[in-house]
């Protein structure tokens, strides 16, 4: 019922296959998933719209639902984010596909609106793009739409605000929030992604740098340990004092971002905050920083400033560009300031999507078998989902772990001296 898929080559659909197979070898979660669920047509019928990064994971998921049954729709959650032979291995399995590497700003909102013409009935967003403009410009497909998902930090933030506002107008489950997404995907996940991303991108030694991580939340943990593990001497910024006070405790130096510019070689921002390198300390950063975001949108550094206060911008790797400033420091920008994981990396390694997705998978199940009892509002993946998801992937990676005994559950739940 879609429009034609849209992707970059066709005929990479073979090398995409071989990716996606290699993925799902490191995904055991999903060979349970494909096992028990893949011949049930249970999706017979529902159409489903996803807005998710176009990666070799994403794909083992998104093959299930349409094994399924599901129309599936898929278009990228990042211009710069596609995988393109997984795109077009996707494609040729009659998944409606619209996404390629380098998608101009206008080009982006057009896949996402071409992902939308199937009418869907479920919502597959990661950083609530696809949300937005359903609640803006495409209310036409509102009254299909039995509920939806979100998958990262950011996107749940901006659908608490419109739960806020009054304006949601249906029910989505935060994936991001549930702990078997949360502490694995977006700590351990990017916190290697993103140091992969950057090291493939200068290819500069980690070891013995002043490497100065921008929020100490769950990607910020991930990344400040990479780090450190690469042997950096690594620095952290933060707002929440709470935060700051772990990161000291984890053994970082902690101090503010105008005296961080000062000292860092290689910069990682890992908040979901606009301008967290500002025009202010990009007038004082050292000669020769590398910057980087693994936060979701390209906002954490701003880049236009740094375009403004260049006299000279030119492209010195695949991803790096090289501003020089009027005094001749140069600063290095990598990926554009966008997910340098995804864009210069191949983001999170399947072992750890194999989670993220799961919890995707039955969240969507959860609001296809609940739709009349649930309203509009942003809502946690069931307490037992998050359980069941850690079950099969202790149980894929053959780990045993103990059970209570019945008087220690008795112990636990008596208040008696
Ligand atoms: N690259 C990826 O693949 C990937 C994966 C997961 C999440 N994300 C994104 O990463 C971002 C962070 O996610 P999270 O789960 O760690 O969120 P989080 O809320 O756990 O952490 C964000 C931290 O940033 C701090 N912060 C906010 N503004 C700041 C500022 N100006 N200076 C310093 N610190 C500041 C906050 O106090 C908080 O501790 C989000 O945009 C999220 O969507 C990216």
């Amino acid at each position: 019922m879609g429009v034609p898929s849209i992707v970059k080559d066709i005929g990479l659909a073979d090398v995409g296959k071989r990716e996606v197979d290699w993925a799902y070898r490191f995904m055991p979660v999903f060979h349970v998933l494909y096992e028990e669920y893949g011949g049930s047509n249970r999706l017979e019928g529902v159409r489903i719209a996803a807005c998710l990064h176009v990666t070799k994971e994403t794909a083992v998921f998104i093959r299930l639902l349409h094994i399924m049954g599901a129309e599936v729709s898929l278009a990228a959650s990042n211009p710069l984010s596609t995988q393109d032979s997984v795109a077009a291995y996707l494609a040729s399995e009659g998944i409606n596909v619209y996404a390629f590497r380098g998608e101009s700003e206008a080009e982006y909102f057009e896949m996402l609106n071409n992902a939308l013409d199937i009418e869907p009935n479920i919502v597959i967003d990661d950083g609530g793009d696809l949300h937005s403009l359903i609640h803006s410009k495409r209310r036409d497909v509102l009254p299909n739409i039995y509920g939806g998902t979100e998958e990262t930090t950011t996107g749940v933030i901006r659908l608490k605000a419109m739960e806020r506002d009054g304006v949601l107008r249906y029910p989505v489950i935060a994936v991001n929030d549930t702990p078997t997404k949360r502490l694995f995907d977006n700590k351990y996940g990017t916190g290697q992604s993103a140091l992969d991303g950057l090291m493939r991108a200068t290819s500069v030694l980690v070891a013995g740098k002043n490497v100065v991580v921008a929020g100490y939340g769950h990607v910020g943990k991930g990344v400040a340990l990479r780090a450190r593990g690469l042997g950096a001497k690594v620095i952290v910024t933060e707002v929440d004092p709470v935060k700051a006070i772990e990161a000291h405790l984890d053994g970082f130096t902690v101090m503010k971002m105008d005296r961080a510019v000062e000292i860092g070689d290689i910069f990682i921002t890992c908040t979901g905050m606009k301008d967290v390198i500002d025009r202010r300390h990009l007038e004082r950063i050292r000669d020769g920083a590398i910057l980087a975001n693994a936060g979701h949108f390209n906002v954490e550094i701003n880049v236009a400033a740094l375009r403004d206060m260049a006299v000279e911008v030119r492209k010195v790797r695949e991803h790096v560009e090289e501003y020089r400033l009027g005094d001749g420091r140069r600063v290095y920008l990598v990926g554009e300031g966008r997910l340098v994981n995804l864009v210069a990396g191949e983001g999170h390694p399947p072992d750890i999507m194999m989670n993220s997705f799961a919890n995707q998978f039955f969240s969507i199940l959860y609001i296809l078998d609940n739709r009349d009892g649930l309203t509009p509002k942003v809502y946690d993946v069931p307490k037992e989902v998050d359980e069941l998801v850690a079950r099969y992937t202790l149980r894929g990676w053959g780990i045993e772990i103990d059970e209570l005994t019945p008087e220690q559950k008795k112990y636990m739940e008596s208040w008696m001296l």
